[in-house]
């Protein structure tokens, strides 16, 4: 197939990009490695002990940083559409994260236990149609913000992509009605033309624990009946409201 234009100009960039290049030579998966490793240096989000859920997972770049960082203490579980290759110190499940059946295979691997930290790096496809792409990022993220509600310990950390634009400023809205801290970060990573940007939210206000879910008073650990599908579906909608989607 004749490559246009765009994608040579593409390949350029990414061949000679110098987080590519650093990725390739540090053996990390991708590049967005370093996004990570910057936040987390300033925040000090990943601790050995107690575990990680990594969000759009593959090819695998934060879940190795998350892995090399709790130094073999803890666990990662990662989730992805996509097939992702096996990593020390990494649990992967493959599926869609919008889907009721697949969460419900996340929380059983949780069997119970609360989560320090969930990272979302999740972003669909672009189809080129603005608005529908943010949606859809937007959805995406509030999912994940909906999964910190029932899972999260009550000072752990939610760290998620968004981007800047339609919804955008509901979703901080919501966060901020969630999380005791919101900030937003913008790693040097991160390239300046992209709208990319992730918002970190640091402890959960007791008002945003999810009262649906037993497992959720303060005092009951998780129990895998909390959260049923018809509950995931209440909550979706509700997120779809922010958006055209
Ligand atoms: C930017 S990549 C993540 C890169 C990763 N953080 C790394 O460091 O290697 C975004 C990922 O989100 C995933 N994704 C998008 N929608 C998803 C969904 N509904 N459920 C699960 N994963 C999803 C994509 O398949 C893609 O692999």
């Amino acid at each position: 197939m004749k490559r246009t234009r765009t994608s040579k100009a593409w390949m350029h960039e990414h061949v000679t990009d110098p987080y590519v290049q650093r990725a390739r030579a540090d053996g990390y998966r991708s590049r967005a490695s370093y996004k990570l490793m910057e936040i987390d240096d300033r925040d000090h989000l990943i601790r050995p002990g107690g575990t990680i859920v990594d969000l759009g997972a593959a090819p695998g770049g934060w879940s190795q940083v998350a892995a090399r960082r709790m130094q073999g203490k803890g666990r990662v579980l990662a989730l992805d559409l996509l097939e992702m290759d096996g990593l020390a110190g990494v649990q992967f499940m493959q599926g869609d994260f919008r889907e009721d059946r697949v969460l419900e295979q996340l929380e059983n691997l949780l069997a119970g236990e609360r989560v320090g930290l969930v990272l979302s790096d999740m972003s669909p496809n672009i189809s080129g149609v603005p608005l529908s792409d943010q949606a859809r990022i937007v959805h995406l993220a509030g999912l994940g913000l909906d999964f910190c509600r029932r899972w999260l310990e009550p000072e752990g950390a939610f760290l998620v992509k968004v981007f800047q634009g339609y919804g955008y400023d509901d979703f901080a809205r919501e966060m901020k009605s969630v999380f005791k801290q919101v900030a937003t970060r913008k790693p040097e990573a991160s390239r300046d033309r992209s709208a990319e940007v992730y918002l970190l939210g640091k402890g959960l206000k007791e008002t945003a624990l999810d009262k649906s879910a037993a497992r959720f008073s303060s005092t009951v650990i998780p129990d895998k009946a909390g959260m049923t599908g018809k509950n995931r579906t209440m909550a979706r909608g509700a997120a779809q409201c922010d958006g055209p989607e």
